[in-house]
């Protein structure tokens, strides 16, 4: 299956919604929290495989702003998830030369949780292989609107004319400064839509749903490989025609 992928053509950044945890624990009668603990055995397969097929960039939805409606006790079991994923694999993850990395606000975060991000970006940060961008406390609109405001800042401090505003100025006060579009972005679980994840920077990218029947922690190393030759057949024109 690895050989089937073309290397030329491996997506240098990947993004992933991981939809579905809940239904997958609701169908085998646990609760919602075993879900997101499966997912997280998804997850430990996804990343190896990207690391093998050298892909430059992982970008992960792992709880979003609006994340936090959700009962008090699933946000706090989503939380220790993380906490437990990074102290248990931060070892693994340095070792494979992988760089951790946050977008979103890191305030508002519990303090056992923003400790370990913090120190796994700090203890990750020279390394030059996959980078993981964890989205936690992430939400696109509110990334934008953060966006606008430095830039104002940056105007009325006359750092910055409004004529040096373009899109290539504004991708660089985005939380993904320097990191490339993605190319690919997946979505499990069979709900056709991006919740606020990556809006500016997905203008050009591939969307691949899966059906209702793939859900998060069914997603496996083979349907990453599927996900990937998918995108390998498509046409991408970026608002050009095929030459
Ligand atoms: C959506 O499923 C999933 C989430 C909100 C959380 C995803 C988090 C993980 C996979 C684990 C933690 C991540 C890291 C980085 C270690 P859902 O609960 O909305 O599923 P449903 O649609 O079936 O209810």
């Amino acid at each position: 299956m690895f050989k089937a992928v073309s290397a030329k053509q491996i997506p240098r950044h990947i993004a992933i919604i991981m939809d579905g945890n809940g239904r997958w624990a609701l169908a085998r009668k646990m609760p919602r929290t075993a879900g997101h603990r499966q997912g997280v055995e998804a997850l430990r397969e996804i990343i190896e495989a990207s690391v093998k097929l050298r892909i430059a960039h992982l970008t992960l939805f792992a709880f979003s702003t609006e994340n936090w409606k959700r009962p008090e006790s699933e946000v706090k079991a989503l939380m220790s998830l993380m906490v437990e994923f990074l102290q248990k694999e931060l070892s693994e993850l340095h070792k494979n030369n992988i760089k951790i990395n946050m977008l979103g606000r890191i305030q508002g975060l519990p303090q056992d949780a923003a400790l370990e991000i913090q120190k796994s970006m700090e203890v990750t940060k020279n390394n030059k292989g996959l980078q993981v961008n964890i989205a936690i406390n992430y939400g696109s609109r509110a990334e934008i609107v953060q966006a606008v405001k430095k830039i104002t800042h940056d105007i009325c401090k006359n750092r910055l004319s409004p004529d040096d505003i373009n899109e290539d100025l504004f991708s660089r006060y985005l939380e993904t400064a320097g990191i490339p579009d993605p190319d690919l972005l997946i979505r499990t679980g069979g709900e056709y839509r991006l919740s606020n994840f990556l809006l500016y920077q997905s203008a050009y990218t591939e969307l691949l749903f899966t059906d209702r029947q793939v859900l998060w922690p069914d997603f496996t190393s083979r349907r990453f490989l599927e996900a990937i030759l998918e995108y390998q057949n498509r046409i991408r024109r970026f608002g050009g025609i095929d030459v």
